[in-house]
């Protein structure tokens, strides 16, 4: 079982939401394993997509998810939630949040970063979000799915916690150019496929205002009802 460590010239740099982690590949999937997720929360936000300082990267982040939540206020479950940086914007938009994340320092941030919004934000494991028999109408997952172990399992779990009509706002990518980690669109859409009736791709490594850099590897995001 070859293990690649990445490192920041390989790679994502911490962009990609996975800088320093150590990677296991096994065959079809690649996990992400022993990153400090509690250690990194301090300078988390430092990067220009993870915390969103800049206005104009705000405002892309911001419209881009206008685009793929629902127009009404809709219950949003935000799984690897982070330091809170979209569940705010979807807050902002008028959505009811609920955040899980296994790092309290991460959740720590993200609990500050809401105060006074709807939004609660729980301890947990995304791959089995702690949420009882809640329902939502958006799975919401940025650069997380692709370092869970299974992701066609997880994937089908998260599709028991949407209504019908729900939907996936999953955005993943591959990083990388000598050793790349992540999950190509066209495998998250196969995956998709039998879970949702509609899957849609869009592109996202030309929106460089998204990242707050150029990027040449492959960004996308997935919108997938069900
Ligand atoms: C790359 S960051 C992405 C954060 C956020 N989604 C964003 O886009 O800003 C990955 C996040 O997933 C969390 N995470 C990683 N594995 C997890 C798991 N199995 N369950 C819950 N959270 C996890 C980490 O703590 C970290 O906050």
């Amino acid at each position: 079982m070859p293990v690649c460590q990445w490192s920041q010239s390989q790679g994502p740099a911490v962009s990609g939401g996975c800088h320093s982690w150590g990677m296991t590949n096994e065959s079809d999937r690649t996990v992400a394993v022993g990153v400090d997720w509690d250690a990194e929360a301090a300078g988390f936000d430092e990067e220009p997509d993870h915390g969103l300082r800049a206005p104009e990267v705000r405002l892309a982040w911001a419209e881009r998810l206008r685009a793929w939540l629902p127009e009404r206020p809709a219950d949003v479950l935000d799984l690897g939630c982070g330091t809170g940086s979209l569940a705010l914007l979807a807050a902002e938009q008028g959505h009811r949040v609920t955040g899980v994340d296994s790092s309290p320092a991460m959740l720590e941030r993200a609990r500050a970063k809401l105060a006074g919004r709807d939004a609660v934000f729980l301890t947990g494991d995304a791959a089995a979000p702690p949420v009882g028999e809640r329902l939502f109408d958006v799975v919401l997952v940025r650069h997380v799915l692709w370092a869970l172990p299974d992701p066609a399992r997880v994937l089908r779990h998260w599709r028991g916690l949407l209504r019908p009509g729900g939907r996936f706002v999953l955005v993943e990518g591959v990083w990388g150019i000598v050793t790349p980690v992540g999950i190509p669109a066209d495998r998250l859409t196969a995956l998709l496929t039998p879970l949702a009736g509609h899957v849609r791709v869009e592109p996202l490594s030309a929106q460089t205002v998204l990242w707050g850099k150029e990027v040449s590897d492959e960004r996308y995001a997935v919108v997938a009802t069900v």
